[in-house]
């Protein structure tokens, strides 16, 4: 499915990133494991490598318009091009609002509203340059009905964010045969959610038509299928993947 395609990642040393790595080598692609941790990132490497398929590790804050600069550079350096970037890096923030200062807000911006827009700019260069590629913002379904149960505002905002900037990048990115898509997961099992008290997460079950959490994998197979040539004529959606938390 992504035979010869080159993918970075961000975020993808643990959790759904790291789904997402594992499922894209398997299909084939080269991958860029990106991470503010280099343990956990390469662990990732070493059981693609386990494959074998090819990847790197690159640490680089997705702040860092700087380290996102040398991370691109790295990748084409090593693989010669970049074809599909997964925006997938990203941090949560649980206080009620009456409770978040304004520095914690502005962290949570800046890594998962700032950085997905700092990680596209600087693909955006090499992407056109090569007329393709394919952009798949991770955001959340709090980003379209609120955090709430959790009281997650700011992430919420954050989220609503990506969704709103995916569909503008979408249209403009067009023209250049770049398709820019977004995956809204609902709660999924990982290390970012794995502290949410267990009858809050009987209450999120009940939710849920398909009966259970999601699984990190259940994610990767949608970014896979948006990465591939077979959503070619997509772009500009936003797709719920959340066991079906948003079907009503
Ligand atoms: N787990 C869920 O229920 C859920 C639901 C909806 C959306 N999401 C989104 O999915 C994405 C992945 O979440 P997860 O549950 O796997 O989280 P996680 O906390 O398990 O993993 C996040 C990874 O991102 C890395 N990271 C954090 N800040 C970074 C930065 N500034 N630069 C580079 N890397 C950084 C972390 O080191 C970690 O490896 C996030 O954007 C999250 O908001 C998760």
């Amino acid at each position: 499915m992504l035979k010869g395609k080159t993918a970075i990642i961000t975020g993808s040393g643990r959790g759904i990133g790291r789904a997402i790595a594992l499922a894209m080598a398997e299909q084939g692609a080269n991958i860029v494991v990106n991470d503010v941790n280099m343990e956990s990132a390469g662990e990732v490497v070493a059981e693609i490598e386990a494959m074998g398929r090819q990847a790197i590790a690159v640490k680089a804050d997705v702040t860092s318009e700087e380290q996102i600069k040398e991370m691109i550079e790295t990748c084409i350096n090593r693989f010669g091009k970049l074809d599909i970037l997964v925006n997938n890096a990203g941090i949560i923030q649980t206080l009620p609002v009456t409770e978040i200062d304004g520095k914690d807000w502005d962290r949570v911006m800046e890594v998962n509203l700032k950085g997905v827009f700092l990680c596209c700019k600087a693909a955006l260069a090499p992407m056109k340059a090569q007329h393709g590629g394919k952009i798949i913002n991770i955001a959340s379904v709090a980003g379209k009905r609120g955090g709430g149960l959790l009281g997650n505002s700011c992430y919420s905002a954050s989220k609503g964010g990506v969704i709103a900037f995916t569909k503008s990048l979408a249209r403009e990115s067009g023209p250049f045969g770049i398709n820019v898509n977004a995956i809204t997961p609902a709660f999924t099992d990982t290390e970012m959610t794995r502290s949410i008290a267990p009858d809050k997460k009987e209450f999120i079950i009940k939710m849920l038509p398909l009966g259970r959490v999601g699984q990190p994998s259940d994610i990767a197979g949608a970014v896979c299928f948006l990465a591939s040539s077979m959503s070619d004529y997509m772009t500009g959606e936003i797709m719920d993947v959340d066991g079906g938390l948003m079907c009503d």
